[in-house]
C-alpha cells in the first residue's frame, strides 16, 4: 500500500486512492486535531462515478513524485483526480504559492458570478460562498460584462439560475446515473456553455430531486423551499418513514412545528450519505409523515454548524436560572 505525506502528515492507503481521499482519510482519523488539510472540492463528489476535474479548486503541489522518482510535478495538480504513490509528498495549506494559485481558480468561478448572496437561498450553506471567504480575493479585476441569463422553472420542483451555475456537472452526473432518464445536460462549449434541457424538457424523474442536493451553489433550488426561511432559522432534524422507493431517510428542516423542506443527509464533506426520492423530498411536509429521529448534527462546513438548536431545552434552563439570579438581586 503506498504511503504519502500531506502537508506533513503521513498515511498509508489503498492503491488507486486520490490525494484528496487520502488528505480528507487524515483528516476524519480520531486523533486528528489539526486545521483541515483536505483541499477544497467543487466538482467532485464521492458517490458519483468519473466527477471531478472540472474546477480546480482541488489543486495541489506535488514537491515529491514517488520515492521511485523523487521529481517534483512540474505545476500543480488536481488532487481529485491524481492518485497517490508510494513516497508522495503533497503540500497544499503549508505552499504559499499554491493558496495563490488556488485564489486565481476562485477568482475564474467567480468572473460571471452574480454575487447575490443577500438574495439567494443557498446562503448559509453555499460551497461557493464559503469558498470565496476563505481562499478568493476581496476584490475582482474583470471589467467586463458578466453572463447573464433568465431564471428557468425545469419541472415543477426545480428552478434554475444559471447566472450561478460553475459548471461542475454534478446534476449531469446525478441524472446519468441516479435517475432513469438524463433530460438535461451542458450545452454549448466554452464561454457559452450553460446548463439547460433538452428542447424545453422538463425534469420530473422520481429521484430528480437529488440535482439539488448536490449543486453547491444557488443555480438549482427547492421550488417547495425557495424564499421561505433563511437556512440558519431553521432546525434540521433526522427521520426516516417506509418509503418503497428509497431508504426513507432525510433530514427534515423545521420552523416550529412546519417542515420547510426534506433534504437528504449530508455528511462532513458535504456529500449525500443517501440519495431520497421525489416524494420522500416534495410530497411529505407533515411532521406526521415522519418518525422524527432527533436533532441532526450539522459538521460540515456550514453557518448551521453551530448547531445551537441541539441544546435549546439546557439554554432555556440556562437563561431562566440566569433570569431569577437577577431578579434576586433586584
Ligand atoms: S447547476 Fe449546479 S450542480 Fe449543475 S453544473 Fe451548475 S453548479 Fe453544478
Ligand atoms: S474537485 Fe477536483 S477539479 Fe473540482
Amino acid at each position: 500500500m503506498p504511503k504519502v505525506t500531506i502537508d506533513g502528515h503521513t498515511i498509508e492507503v489503498p492503491d488507486g486512492t486520490t490525494i484528496l481521499q487520502a488528505a480528507r482519510k487524515i483528516v476524519e482519523q480520531p486523533d486528528y486535531t489539526g486545521v483541515s488539510i483536505a483541499p477544497p472540492a467543487m466538482c467532485f463528489y464521492t458517490k458519483l462515478k468519473t466527477s471531478g476535474g472540472y474546477c480546480r479548486t482541488c489543486i495541489v503541489k506535488v514537491s515529491k513524485g514517488s520515492e521511485k522518482d523523487p521529481r517534483p510535478m512540474p505545476k500543480p495538480v488536481a488532487s481529485c483526480r491524481t492518485t497517490v504513490t508510494d513516497g508522495m509528498e503533497v503540500q497544499n495549506i503549508t505552499s504559499p504559492e499554491l493558496l495563490e494559485a488556488r485564489k486565481g481558480v476562485v477568482e475564474f468561478l467567480l468572473i460571471n458570478h452574480p454575487l447575490d448572496c443577500p438574495i439567494c437561498d443557498q446562503a448559509g450553506e453555499c460551497d461557493l460562498q464559503n469558498l470565496g471567504y476563505e481562499h478568493g480575493l476581496a476584490k475582482t479585476r474583470y471589467d467586463f460584462k458578466r453572463r447573464t441569463f433568465d431564471k428557468i422553472d425545469i419541472g415543477p420542483y426545480i428552478k434554475l439560475h444559471m447566472t450561478r451555475c460553475i459548471l461542475c456537472y454534478r446534476c449531469v452526473k446525478v441524472a446519468d446515473q441516479i435517475t432513469d432518464e438524463r433530460v438535461h445536460g451542458v450545452l454549448n462549449r466554452g464561454d457559452v456553455s450553460e446548463i439547460s434541457t433538452y428542447i424545453e424538457k422538463v425534469i420530473t424523474n422520481d429521484f430528480s430531486g437529488n440535482v439539488i442536493d448536490v449543486c453547491p451553489v444557488g443555480a438549482l433550488t427547492d421550488r417547495t423551499f425557495r424564499f421561505k426561511s433563511r437556512v440558519w432559522f431553521t432546525k434540521p432534524l433526522d427521520a426516516h418513514r417506509a418509503c418503497t422507493k428509497c431508504s426513507g431517510k432525510v433530514a427534515l428542516w423545521m420552523k416550529g412545528n412546519d417542515v420547510l423542506r426534506v433534504t437528504t443527509r449530508k455528511n462532513k464533506w458535504g456529500e449525500t450519505e443517501e440519495w431520497i426520492c421525489n416524494e420522500c423530498r416534495f410530497e411529505k411536509k407533515e411532521v406526521k409523515d415522519w418518525v422524527v429521529e432527533g436533532p441532526r448534527h450539522i459538521e460540515r462546513h456550514s453557518v448551521i454548524s453551530a448547531n445551537h438548536y441541539e441544546n435549546l431545552s439546557q439554554l432555556k434552563l440556562d437563561i431562566n436560572k440566569q433570569q431569577k439570579q437577577l431578579a434576586g438581586k433586584q
